[in-house]
């Protein structure tokens, strides 16, 4: 019996607990030459604790040099990030002192970080009403550098509260004071701010239990989220259609569950009428227990994350169509869920994939290359596209070798992966490469069909791509991203409380920023 049923409008409906209701945020030019205004709380910037400027500057004469003696007592040396928390100085109530001493100007990720350290400390001293935030002071080239600011705080200001009793995160006020506010204001309320509720789109989504979202949820909820966006076109392959398609694989992974697999298709077509799209596909297991070859269940409710790359896949498209570029972008969600029943698939059996060629299942547990085997072939069929993403949570071995810093990054090419890599460093999302030599596809090879899903064990994350590439052109810009190490954190980071950090949204939104006008034809 599926008891899930009944839970399916609410999840659908009630999924996104706080993509909308983001920070209250204004942007004002208010001079602090004078007074630091009259807000209950304020935030600051020192890079050189001997040398107090802006609004430091005021808040210490006003205070009588209090202000320097504080730094002082509590040792306070200005290192970026660093911070300090005072009450009733100057008349005021409550002032966080930040750190942003660097050794050269600050950049889009220094100051997003330095967003998400004044988030973080405003919330856990509950003083997240109605703040003054003062950017004057800010050693940086970066134009708005306000907006920047205001969208680390957006990263960082998100709970998962909505099966608590009693809700955490409470509404905030932030004023951002400089000369920038007309442009920072507008940068932020016009992109910056699309690609912030995309990431926490993409946290929802991955924090949310399985018994409650399932393929059919999943879809139902993106069909909400992009209803009435500009440009934007939601299909949803249902079993039939995968049937009639020949997806094999990506039914084969599904089958075991009462929730049927599915393909979820967002189209994004702003750009010029024959310009080939950009593909992101994104694998999206809504739990992988591994199926007949069951996983321990050490850890195992974090596999309700398994779908974290479809998630991104569905953050970066809000955050790109919201913003209105005129791109084409595509993005594909394969959907299902990895369970051990009568139904099924067994280690030793062969699936048909669309493109024909077989596979081998050598573990149940290698699902995620199954679906995308299919999603990747789709893609290139449907599309033609001048370049391939795909993104996935697909190896313990990656999380391994790169652990909470880098996304594994598989590309055929030395110089292609190094581009990639400098996107990685423009959107604040790292990657760094793995190989694929020619002894991995060996190394898949089937006695009794084409490929099978994996080797002989390492190296575990190439071998995943491998089975992947098998199924896409060798001449198609492609790159492969596995995001089991990055896409769960163990600890807090500046612009993400510990938990899902919707990893990819930012790499993916740079991607298509960069990409979507160049010509990469060869
Ligand atoms: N979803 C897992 C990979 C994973 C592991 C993600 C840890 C996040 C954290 C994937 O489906 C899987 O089970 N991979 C296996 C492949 C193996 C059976 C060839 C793995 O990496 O162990
Ligand atoms: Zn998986
Ligand atoms: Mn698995």
């Amino acid at each position: 019996m599926k008891l899930t049923k009944l839970v399916v409008s609410l999840a659908a409906l009630g999924l996104s607990h706080c993509v909308l209701a983001s920070a209250d945020f204004s942007f004002s030019k208010q001079s602090s030459s004078d007074a630091v205004g009259n807000t209950p709380s304020h935030v600051i910037f020192i890079d050189d604790v001997d040398n107090l400027d802006g609004a430091a500057s005021i808040i210490n004469r006003a205070s009588n040099g209090e202000l320097t003696k504080l730094i002082e007592l509590n040792d306070f040396t200005g290192e970026a990030g660093s911070t300090l928390h005072l009450q009733m100085i100057a008349g005021v109530e409550s002032v966080l002192v930040v750190g942003s001493k660097h050794d050269g100007s600050l950049t889009k990720t220094d100051l997003q970080n330095l967003g998400g350290v004044i988030a973080a400390s405003l919330s856990s001293t509950k003083k997240d009403v109605d703040t003054t935030v003062h950017i004057d002071n800010l050693n940086t080239e970066i134009d708005a550098p306000s907006a920047f600011v205001a969208q680390g705080y957006h990263l960082r200001h998100y709970s998962f509260d909505k099966y608590k009793s009693v809700k955490d995160d409470g509404q905030s006020k932030v004023n951002f004071v400089n000369a920038d506010a007309d442009s920072a204001s507008a940068l932020y309320n016009n992109d910056l701010k699309y690609v912030a509720q995309g990431v926490h789109l993409a946290r929802d989504f991955a924090t949310e239990p399985g018994k409650s979202l399932y393929p059919e949820v999943f879809a139902d909820s993106i069909k909400a989220t992009f209803k009435g966006v500009d440009n934007i076109k939601v299909r949803v392959l249902d079993v039939d259609d995968m049937e009639k398609l020949n997806m094999g694989a990506h039914l084969g992974v599904g089958n075991g569950s009462i929730n049927d697999p599915n393909l979820i298709i967002v189209e994004y077509m702003a750009g010029e009428k024959d310009d080939a799209p950009i593909v992101l596909a994104g694998k999206g297991i809504t739990f992988d227990t591994g199926g007949i070859s069951l996983k321990n269940n050490d850890g195992m409710w974090a596999m309700k994350a398994d779908l974290s790359g479809a998630a991104a896949v569905a953050g970066a498209m809000h955050a790109i169509a919201n913003r209105g570029d005129k791109v084409n972008v595509v993005g594909l969600m394969g959907m299902a869920e990895n369970m051990p029943s009568q139904d099924a698939i067994r280690p030793g059996d062969v699936l048909e994939t669309m493109k024909g060629t077989t596979i081998e299942i050598i573990s149940t547990d290698a699902e995620g290359r199954l679906v995308l085997s299919d999603t990747v072939y789709y893609a290139q069929q449907e599309y033609s596209p001048k370049l391939l993403l795909n993104i996935a949570t697909l190896t313990g071995s990656a999380a391994r070798a790169l652990s909470d810093e880098y996304a594994a990054l598989v590309t055929r090419n030395f110089d292609f992966s190094s581009e990639i890599m400098q996107v990685g460093e423009r959107s604040g999302e790292h990657v760094w490469p793995l190989p694929l030599h020619p002894n991995h596809f060996d190394q898949i090879k089937s006695p009794i069909a084409d490929i099978k899903n994996s080797g002989a064990g390492n190296p575990g994350a190439s071998i995943g791509a491998a089975v992947i590439g098998t199924f896409v052109d060798e001449d198609l810009p492609w790159v492969h991203l596995d995001i089991a190490g990055v896409d769960w954190l163990s600890s807090e980071i500046d612009v993400a409380p510990k938990g899902s950090q919707g990893w990819g949204v930012r790499f993916m939104d740079q991607l298509v920023r960069d990409y979507a006008d160049k010509d990469l034809s060869r």
